[in-house]
């Protein structure tokens, strides 16, 4: 496999290294720093076999490189400042993804895309418009990272291994996202059997607000380790064939009354990209905040005129 990865700041790199860590494939690093891709790429070469790596990975800031890549992962664009919100980043990055959209057009004109760049449904449906492949081959990264968090704080408040933890966040990657709380379970134990209500409510706010909580702690940049296990991840069930079922940004076509729109529902996920969308059942006044959530999305299209 060869997978291209746009953008080599904090999330590119950390995900190209975790890419060749796990021996998904060889990777190609782009961005339009001069030298930084190059030096980001020898620089992880290096520790090949102290990690026990075999795959390959170099640096360019030629988009020609990308050409023939099995997987493109764009992650190329600015990232939030403390008090913004990730609605303030859609006017540049979606000419950055953009201009990106075009040179996978035409140097990778077989690959499967997995956007990351914020806003992200909003950015997965300007690539997907303006790339034109079809919508099963384009994907946005979000729900697999919102829900690992979910995970998380519900494994820290009961004092037990993440691994027992199963959750799933559905929606736009915002403030309105949709975390399931019956079907967030432990050893299939749902957790409003495990939690008190007050407790569960704490745990969704937690969860909705950890990318803002990591933004005002790092004070400049965002989130980048979690984000980048999420896509290697990702691109590991697309590697393998795996027909995972995750959260991820996928074009509807009326599922769950949402159409021609990119937002976060579970999909099952494998070589052809996105397989299947899982439409399962869902209360009512969660399906209503799944609408609202993709009512804004649509907003923010036409406010951008994207
Ligand atoms: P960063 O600033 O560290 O890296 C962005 C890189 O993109 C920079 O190195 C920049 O030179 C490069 N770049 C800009 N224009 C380019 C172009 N046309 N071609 C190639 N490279 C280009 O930012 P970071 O932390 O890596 O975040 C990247 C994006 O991912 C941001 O928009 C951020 O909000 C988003 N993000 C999304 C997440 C999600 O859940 N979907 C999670 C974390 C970050
Ligand atoms: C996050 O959720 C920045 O969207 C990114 O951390």
């Amino acid at each position: 496999m060869k997978i291209a990865v746009v953008g080599a700041g904090f999330v590119g790199s950390t995900t190209a290294q975790q890419i060749v860590e796990q021996n998904l494939g060889d990777v190609v690093l782009h961005d339009i720093v001069e030298g930084m891709p190059q030096g980001k790429a020898l620089d992880m070469m290096h520790s090949a076999s102290l990690r026990e790596f075999e795959s390959k990975i170099v640096g360019t800031n030629n988009p020609a490189d990308y050409k023939d890549s099995d997987i493109v992962v764009v992650t190329s664009g600015i990232t939030r400042k403390p008090g913004m919100i990730r609605d303030d980043l859609v006017q540049i990055n979606s000419k950055i993804v953009g201009e990106v959209a075009e040179n996978i057009k035409k140097y990778a004109a077989n690959a499967i895309v997995i956007i990351v760049t914020n806003p992200l449904d909003v950015m997965v449906y300007t690539v997907a418009q303006k790339i034109g492949f079809p919508k099963e081959r384009v994907m946005g990264m979000s729900g697999i990272l919102d829900s690992a968090r979910f995970r998380y704080y519900i494994a820290a408040e009961l004092g037990v291994s993440q691994h027992e933890v199963s959750a799933m966040v559905l929606g736009g990657h915002g403030d309105d996202m949709l975390l399931l709380v019956r079907e967030a379970t432990v050893s299939g134990i749902s957790i409003d059997q495990l939690l008190p209500k007050e407790k569960i409510d704490k745990i969704i706010e937690r969860t909705r607000k950890a990318s803002d909580e990591i933004v005002k702690l790092l004070g400049t940049g965002s989130a980048y380790y979690t984000p980048a296990a999420s896509v290697a991840r990702m691109v590991k069930c697309i590697v393998h064939d795996e027909k995972l079922v995750i959260p991820i940004s996928a074009w509807c076509t009326g599922q769950y009354g949402i159409k021609d729109l990119y937002v976060g529902v579970p999909a099952k996920v494998g070589r052809k990209g996105v397989e299947q969308i899982l439409e399962i059942k869902i209360a009512p006044e969660e399906l209503a905040q799944l609408q609202v959530s993709s009512r804004h999305l649509r907003e923010t299209i036409t406010k951008f005129n994207l």
